[in-house]
């Protein structure tokens, strides 16, 4: 069963705030690094908004921070190694620095096993917990602090649902909203419905509240997220569904919506409707295919075939004929033969993605995969994924140079890093623009004429004023 942070839960999150504050020699200052994906960065958001409103300060340099938090991600092998060497590396500013305090949280403490490494082999880390744990950050960090002892709080249950944490938000113009957390569709490769838990989904009003405060602060784009928002609502009664739920958001004043990811298997024909007629909903579909071989699919536990995921693209199309698609793709699951691999890249020939996430796959400890026979040699995966990706980079050129004489509507994030003249930011197919302007324009989105095309950037002129 779901079980929401109540207001009591906070209530008694914020005195553990107050009493840290009353520590005499507490951490003054703190640093967050992040791995992974969209949701351990927005975890992140609300992990700052927590030691913010304990009394601390965000230290510009994390060489120079009281307490070092790691929100890390254990999605493939090297994911969680560079988490395991960047807090190791720590361990020797510790030794200059006593005071210091290292935090280690997010996906990899859910990990079987990992909570017991953490204690055995990381003894210099004062605090760790998991997913679903994370509002509890203001008690297990003044327990550590006053005790001068480890914490370690690995959940209990898996299906908390967390509502009402302070949030530290990244950027004024663009926002994180989730939507649902966890996952269920257990596909044998992937760790993350062990570590992120059930699937739960927040409620329609909780959600549409956030998104009209977002809309009110001046907020031009959000991302709803989840693990795969197309299922969003099914485990509630009554609920909406995603299609009503991005209907509904449509609603809201804010100007551009985007979502990620979304699970092939659950693309209605309602959804594809909705984003047609919505015209909130940006014209970008990231839809992850894994393979394109149905042998390797139905091992991967991905409950369609290609033609089901051709059909899904072709309908996408024939309704948004302007959207821009992009994917995540695996080499090497185990038993994937040479004409496995051949039907990934001429699935890819035949969708021709903007751009395309590859993998080579990674082994995960309590996956199904990770048990199977017929492992593939990692040299042979190595030659797999230099093939895609160099096709993939073909297909990427192709669509960018199709936009150049378009215009599109960009919202301004950034000046570049390269040339100071220069903004940056993305059109609604997701892919970054870059143009002329002064800084006055960052924040506003603005209609830009495409001129050219880089290997995975735009360029362009600005139009007007169009927001
Ligand atoms: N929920 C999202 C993606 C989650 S992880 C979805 O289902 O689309 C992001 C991507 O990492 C996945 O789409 C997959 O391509 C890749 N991935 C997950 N587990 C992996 C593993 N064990 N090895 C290699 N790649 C993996
Ligand atoms: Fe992992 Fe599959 Fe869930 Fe995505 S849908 S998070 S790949 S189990
Ligand atoms: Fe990694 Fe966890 Fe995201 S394992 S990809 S940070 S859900």
């Amino acid at each position: 069963m779901t079980v929401k942070i109540t207001p009591e839960q906070i209530a008694e999150q914020r005195r553990f705030m107050t009493l840290f504050q009353a520590l005499p020699d507490r951490p003054r200052t703190y640093y967050i690094v992040t791995y992974g994906c969209q949701m351990n960065a927005h975890d992140s958001e609300k992990l700052a908004g927590m030691l913010d409103e304990m009394g601390m300060e965000l230290s510009p340099a994390r060489e120079e921070a009281d307490f070092v938090l790691h929100n890390t991600c254990c999605i493939r092998d090297n994911a969680e190694r560079k988490a395991l060497g960047n807090v190791t590396w720590l361990k020797e500013l510790k030794k200059e620095r006593p005071g210091l305090m290292i935090g280690v949280c997010g996906c990899m403490v859910r990990e079987s096993g990992m909570a017991e490494k953490l204690l055995r082999q990381y003894p210099f880390v004062d605090v760790a917990f998991g997913t679903s744990n994370i509002y509890r950050l203001p008690e297990l960090l003044y327990k550590a602090a006053e005790s001068r002892s480890r914490v370690v709080a690995v959940e209990q249950e898996q299906s908390t649902l967390i509502e009402g944490l302070p949030i530290r938000r990244e950027s004024p113009y663009q926002a994180y909203v989730t939507i649902m957390y966890g996952c269920n569709n257990y596909c044998t490769y992937c760790i993350v419905p062990y570590v992120r838990g059930r699937e739960r989904s927040r409620s329609a009003g909780d959600i549409l509240r956030d998104i009209e405060r977002l809309a009110q602060s001046g907020v031009q784009e959000i991302m709803l997220l989840g693990q795969n928002v197309n299922s969003y609502g099914k485990d509630l009664e009554g609920g909406l569904s995603f299609a009503q739920l991005l209907h509904e958001a449509g609603q809201t004043g804010i100007p551009r919506i985007r979502f990620m990811t979304s699970h092939p298997k659950d693309l209605t024909d309602e959804l594809i409707d909705e984003i047609a007629q919505n015209p909130a909903v940006l014209r970008h579909f990231h839809l992850p295919a894994q393979s394109g071989s149905d042998r390797i699919l139905k091992a991967m536990n991905r409950h369609y075939t290609v033609d089901q995921y051709l059909d899904r693209v072709a309908r996408l199309r024939q309704a948004v004929p302007d959207i821009g698609i992009t994917t995540d793709l695996i080499v090497g699951f185990p038993g994937e033969t040479e004409e496995d691999f051949e039907a990934t890249l001429r699935l890819a020939d035949t969708v021709r993605y903007d751009s395309a996430f590859t993998f080579i796959y990674s082994p995960r400890v309590g996956t199904a995969a990770a048990k199977y026979p017929d492992q593939v040699p990692a040299e042979v995966s190595a030659r797999r994924i230099d093939r895609l990706i160099k096709l993939q980079e073909k297909h990427t050129a192709i669509a960018l140079n199709g936009m150049i004489g378009s215009e599109v509507s960009v919202l301004v994030t950034d000046r570049s890093k390269r040339d100071e003249t220069m903004l940056t930011g993305k059109c609604g197919r997701n892919i970054s623009v870059n143009f002329a302007g002064t800084p006055e324009d960052i924040g506003k989105v603005l209609n830009v004429k495409i001129t050219s095309a880089g290997k995975t950037t735009l360029r362009g002129e600005k139009m007007e004023v169009s927001a």
